[in-house]
């Protein structure tokens, strides 16, 4: 997580995760998975209007990748191509990629408490008179920085202290320092690798030679089936393949709701390039990426670009242009900002290692450059769905004491789970009637819910916390004028429509 370059107006307190997570579990969105037997760290279920949300965050990301993708720098549509990769993939492919070898996290032991901790989150607060007692705190969590100087520290605050990060100390600083929870100084091991490969077996034989992995990016399928592609379809240099589908990663420490999760879905798309156009391509994706985050509402000043330092890069981009990330301004990251999608110079590292490893030839042929063999470099937007999601909900969620919910989701109409409500006033008097016939004309065409039951206050309600952003209301008038009247969910606002022009009325609204 990051902190701000400058100084930006905090998101509202108001946005506490503890009533986001409530509702997105009154509402159907998300629920822990296993609830009944009191869940599983690090896995989440999507439910009835979650899945929905999530569908239409995938469903607008691959219409923009690979339905129809954006116009490049010469004026014509890029290439981009859609694959669907097995989850599990002969594992000589993740000792190609370096996830075997390399794909792990620092951590720490606590000899006392017997916690564990990702060494790269553990700050240690060294005092700055000289005093001998370091006390450690996890790096993001403001709050908890205070509780424990007021327990250790008494008297003292943050700004007594110079902060270090856990991994950058010296052997014999670890002597000095206090872990979190800990009563003696000194209980902390030094930190070992720990590999975020979730492992099985293929096959009844729990053996070495039939260990397998469940892969931790997407992108490496794209990569296994860049020769298929370019032999078995017409793409030509410059060009992309895209993939959306689950991710799974042992994380040490999953937190934050559905941010860093153990299982989790990836948008990922690679573009393969000749080497010398790596720059233009990567400026123009960052470009393209930002846009696509801002037209579905996470405009403003809740997301920046940030480029990584030296010493965040991954082993694959270390040699090119670096990395961008677009961060989102998370109510638990607020002030700072959390990785939403990462766009990187991956060179041509994973087809030079897969080409090395399978023995298989990966260069490309350039007939439009004299026939020029190369392997070709790669830009890479890498994008969390289920993180997307959770930037939505945040984004979305607006506190408003003046209606009876107390709160609504601004969706902006593309993602929201329903586009519109059908509501008979009452379960009577022909109301229902006349609604199922409107419901059954519109289901077509838009996402709608025919809601009857309770009173009409009530059922606004609902569709205001599940961010619902047009609502029609069938009552008496509707029988004696064919009009209904039409509520706006942001600001409540109601008018007449005539009954046969409430799909016009719905089209012109949602486009
Ligand atoms: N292929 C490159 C790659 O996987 P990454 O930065 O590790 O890069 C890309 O992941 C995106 O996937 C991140 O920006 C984030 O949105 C999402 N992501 C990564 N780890 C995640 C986790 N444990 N839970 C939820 N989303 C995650």
């Amino acid at each position: 997580m990051s902190q701000p370059a400058e100084k930006l107006d905090a998101m509202p307190d108001e946005k506490d995760m503890k009533d986001i997570v409530a509702l997105c579990k009154r509402r159907s969105f998300i629920f822990a998975a296993s609830d009944i037997y009191g869940g599983i760290n690090g896995f989440w279920d999507y439910g009835p209007l979650g899945v929905e949300l999530k569908n239409n965050l995938r469903d607008y990301w691959w219409k923009c990748m690979v339905t129809t993708p954006p116009i490049g720098p010469d004026g014509h549509p890029v290439q981009i191509v859609g694959v669907d990769s097995a989850i599990i993939q002969n594992p000589k492919a993740w000792v190609a990629s370096g996830h075997v070898g390399g794909f792990s996290d620092p951590m720490v032991d606590c000899r006392e408490t017997k916690k564990r901790y990702r060494a790269d989150h553990i700050v240690v607060l060294q005092p700055k008179d000289g005093g001998e007692k370091w006390i450690a705190v996890m790096e993001d969590d403001d709050e908890f920085m205070e509780k424990r100087l007021k327990k250790v520290a008494k008297g003292k605050t943050a700004a007594d202290f110079d902060q270090v990060l856990l991994v950058d100390l010296d052997t014999s600083d670890y002597a000095k320092v206090l872990a979190p929870d800990a009563k003696e100084v000194g209980t902390l091991t030094e930190p070992k690798e720990f590999n975020l490969m979730f492992e099985t077996f293929c096959g009844p034989i729990q053996s070495e030679d039939n260990k397998a992995y469940l892969r931790p990016e997407t992108a490496q399928g794209i990569f296994l089936n860049y020769k298929n592609v370019l032999d078995s379809s017409r793409v030509k240099m410059p060009f992309g393949i895209a993939q959306i589908g689950k991710a799974f990663r042992n994380e040490v420490n999953p937190r934050n709701f559905i941010f860093r999760s153990r299982e989790f879905e990836q948008m990922e798309m690679e573009w393969f390039c000749h080497p010398e156009d790596a720059k233009k391509w990567r400026d123009f994706w960052f470009e393209e990426r930002m846009k696509f985050w801002e037209a579905i509402g996470l405009a403003g000043s809740n997301l920046i670009k940030r480029d990584h330092d030296d010493d965040e890069l991954s082993h694959y981009a270390k040699e090119g242009l670096g990395t961008a990330d677009i961060e989102y301004r998370f109510p638990f990251t607020a002030p700072g900002f959390g990785e939403l999608e990462g766009v990187a110079h991956r060179c041509d590292f994973d087809l030079t290692q897969h080409q090395e490893h399978s023995k298989t030839k990966l260069q490309y042929l350039d007939t439009e450059r004299d026939n020029e063999k190369y392997i070709p470099h790669v830009i890479e937007p890498a994008a969390g769905l289920t993180r997307g999601v959770l930037a939505l909900i945040c984004e979305a969620y607006t506190p408003d004491p003046d209606r009876p919910s107390g709160v609504y989701l601004n969706f902006d109409p593309k993602m929201a789970p329903m586009k519109a409500a059908i509501l008979p006033l009452t379960a009577k008097d022909g109301h229902p009637e006349v609604a199922e016939k409107l419901y059954m004309e519109l289901r077509e065409e838009f996402a709608v819910d025919l809601d009857i039951k309770q009173n009409i206050g009530k059922r606004y309600a609902r569709q205001d916390e599940i961010g619902t952003p047009y609502c029609f209301t069938i009552d008496g008038q509707t029988l004696e004028d064919n009009t209904v009247t039409a509520r706006e969910r942001n600001t409540m606002a109601q008018e007449r429509i005539s009954l046969d022009k409430v799909a016009e009325y719905l089209r012109e609204k949602l486009k």
